[in-house]
């Protein structure tokens, strides 16, 4: 029995493949019904970062089921969601008090742009709509949020519903001239940015958006230390709301709690999802400061942003158990310890052919191939090589991240890993192990005629 399309009522994410069907999870590890062993190094996608089949989060997810699954978060409160907000509000940088729950990071990319917006209109500034983002940059897949999102590929057929985002270019120092040293580089140091609010207007401008540690689109790249600091200056000065996307890097993935906090600025609004639940639910939010909602609460009184599932208590109590966990057994603090092992073991990965970075922070690492390591040359977007890559991957056995597109918005091949935070040493060997098996297998398939098309 194939799990593939047509042979499944599953309408299928990919169309031309054959499904491993999982039955287990352990940990790390996540075990297909012939008993194949896959390695999930990027915790599906940079979630699972409990890991798999955490006793302590089915119970509490089981128990709250058992109490009541759903009510409407428009007419009651609950105790999970009032517990879940006052233990990220624990870990918030700046003023960051207040959260919003939903279920998905495309929807709390949706949700705080949209409260940016009803933010300026509600203090009587109703030409501030435009949004500025950055490329390479991914924010999701609803319109809003593709609209901030810098995946020509996704965007082209649905351009038409497509909203104008105002895009700068990414801190994105493997691919500078200036390699990323130059404090000086108007796009490293992050003073572009000014020059667009300047060029559109900054009373047309509502709000700029970024994740703080690159994920997918830069794998991982690091802006330079000072580059926030610009960031939260310059919107200051402004009077521009600086947006943390940090769906992906926040929840500790990059060694601290949120991806932001190493620059020593908080952002007006965060968002979050991914890790937060470790999975086990969909669950995402966003973080704001009283001064924000504030504004509402002097104004309409309501946040024009309702979906039924938002604040869903089981969600919330996943969310609870997840941060608890996250908390009890000091998981952030093993993600930046591990972390460095990861990255000390990832690095001989450079000297093999075809790779020509290896970057992150955290369990957050991205292998970046190029065609050639002197000028940095993608390799042609015909050999496809992140993606044979990924399934030469799972092969092995092994959970990885592809992405393409990032050098110059077509060509580009890296992939990600983002382990759970429970991975231990022999597994982190094991991940560098079948990672060089991918790339030989992958190496193997890049054959000459591919490469001259
Ligand atoms: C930075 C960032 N923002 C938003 C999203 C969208 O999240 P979701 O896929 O849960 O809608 C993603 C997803 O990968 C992301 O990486």
């Amino acid at each position: 029995m194939t799990h593939a399309y047509p042979d499944s009522p599953v309408f299928y994410r990919k169309l031309a493949h054959d499904y491993p069907k999982i039955v287990r999870g352990e940990g790390c590890w996540l075990i297909d019904e012939r008993g194949k062993r896959y390695l999930d190094a990027v915790g599906g996608a940079y979630v699972a970062n409990v890991g798999h089949s955490n006793p302590e989060i089915a119970e509490a997810i089981a128990q709250q089921a058992r109490e009541f699954g759903y009510l409407s978060g428009t007419m009651f409160t609950h105790g999970p969601v009032e517990e879940l907000a006052a233990e990220l509000a624990e870990t918030l940088p700046g003023d960051l008090s207040k959260l919003y729950f939903l279920c998905s990071g495309s929807e709390a990319v949706e949700a705080a742009l949209k409260l940016a917006r009803q933010y300026w209109v509600e203090r009587g500034k109703p030409s501030k709509q435009r949004i500025i983002a950055l490329g390479p940059g991914y924010h999701g897949s609803t319109l809003l949020a593709l609209s901030a999102s810098a995946r020509e590929a996704y965007k082209a057929m649905f351009r038409p519903w497509l909203v104008d985002v105002h895009r700068i270019p990414a801190s994105y120092p493997y691919r500078c001239e200036c390699g990323g040293k130059n404090a000086g580089c108007p796009v490293c140091s992050g003073a572009v940015l000014e020059e667009a609010i300047t060029r559109l207007g900054a009373e047309n401008v509502a709000a700029f958006i970024a994740e703080p540690v690159g994920g997918s689109s830069t794998g991982g790249s690091t802006p330079r230390p000072e580059y926030f600091k610009l960031v939260r200056e310059i919107c200051d000065r402004h009077d521009v709301l600086f947006v943390a996307d940090e769906v992906l890097v926040g929840v500790g993935r990059t060694g601290t709690w949120w991806a932001i906090e190493p620059y020593g600025v908080a952002p007006d609004i965060m968002t979050f999802g991914k890790g937060v639940s470790g999975g086990y639910a969909a669950l995402s939010g966003i973080a704001v400061p009283a001064r924000i909602v504030d504004a509402i609460a002097e104004g309409s009184g309501n946040f024009m942003h309702a979906q039924t599932f938002s604040h869903h208590p089981v969600a919330c109590a996943a969310g609870v158990a997840t941060m608890r966990y996250l908390k009890e057994h000091r998981l952030v603090e093993r993600c930046a310890r591990m972390g460095r092992v990861l990255h000390e073991r990832l690095r001989p990965l450079a000297d093999l052919p075809h790779v020509g970075d290896v970057r992150g922070r955290g369990l957050l690492a991205g292998i970046e191939f190029v065609d050639d390591k002197a000028s940095r040359a993608p390799l042609p977007r015909s050999a496809k090589f992140a993606e044979k890559f990924a399934e030469a991957a799972l092969d092995a056995g092994l959970t990885v991240w592809p992405n393409v597109g990032h050098a110059d918005g077509t060509n580009g091949d890296l992939v990600m890993v983002a382990p759970p935070f429970i991975i231990e040493e022999h597994e982190i060997d094991e991940i560098v192990s079948r990672l060089t098996v991918a790339l030989e297998t992958t190496l193997k398939g890049l054959t000459a005629d591919v490469r001259s098309t």
